[in-house]
């Protein structure tokens, strides 16, 4: 069975996917985490983002193997690289690329050949998995997302301005879902859950709930 959960990011999508695929036993694909990666090893080869022949290239070149949590750039681990705001900075010279989306869908759609998974993103349930059974749109209001980031960075000992911090949600809102390609953009049969209040066990609750009837309704129907 393939869960996919897009959404916005700053939403919760990835610890509750990865908490999700735990409870059910399913592997968890992170695959903004692909794309991270495929702009880090632009950023360490000095490929400038306008060689967009180049950008491709690089992709197909490059190997990505996930080692449970941890991503794997040709064998070296850059998990928490990816994760540098320097990557966030210009990831959307990836995202926006047609060629780089269209072998990373290759490969996520490689990933679920190997079983049963979690899957998140912001295509998922759209352009990747279009068949899944179970699709999730994941949401929080930009000042909730805005509320959750301040204090996450004020617990990390970081003191970032609530106004700066939404500001930039919104922008980055306005990217992922005004992309040529791979837009942000819930799929006509997903659930959408509003995670404004919800702990992140009650929304994992949520979403085990709604994986649990459709695995019914899908048992049923294939008997
Ligand atoms: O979810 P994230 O913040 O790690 O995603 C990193 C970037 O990759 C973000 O700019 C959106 C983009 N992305 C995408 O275009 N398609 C996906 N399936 C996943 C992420």
């Amino acid at each position: 069975m393939i869960v996919t959960i897009d959404g916005p990011a700053g939403a919760g999508k990835s610890s509750v996917a990865r908490a999700l695929a735990g409870r059910l036993g399913f592997r968890f694909l992170d695959t903004g985490a692909m794309y991270r990666a495929v702009a880090l090893a632009a950023m360490e080869r000095r490929v400038a983002w306008s060689a967009s022949d180049e950008l491709a290239a690089l992709s197909r070149q490059i190997s990505l193997q996930f080692d449970g949590d941890r991503l794997l750039l040709d064998g070296r681990d850059v998990s928490d690289e990816i994760r540098d705001p320097s990557v966030a900075g210009v990831i959307h010279h990836v995202a926006d690329h047609v060629g780089v989306r269209e072998h990373l869908v290759e490969l996520q759609r490689r990933e679920a050949e190997r079983g049963d998974l979690v899957t998140e993103g912001r295509d998922q349930g759209t352009v990747v998995f279009p068949a899944a059974e179970c699709k999730v749109f994941l949401t929080a209001t930009p000042e909730e997302r805005a509320r959750r980031r301040v204090a996450q960075d004020l617990a990390g000992g970081r003191i970032v301005q609530f106004d700066e911090v939404l500001q930039q949600i919104r922008e980055r809102d306005r990217r992922d879902e005004t992309r040529p390609v791979g837009r942000l953009v819930p799929a006509a049969d997903a659930v959408h859950v509003l995670t404004d209040g919800l702990t992140q066990e009650q929304v994992v609750d949520r979403l085990q709930q709604l994986v649990s009837e459709r695995q019914l309704a899908w048992r049923a129907n294939s008997a």
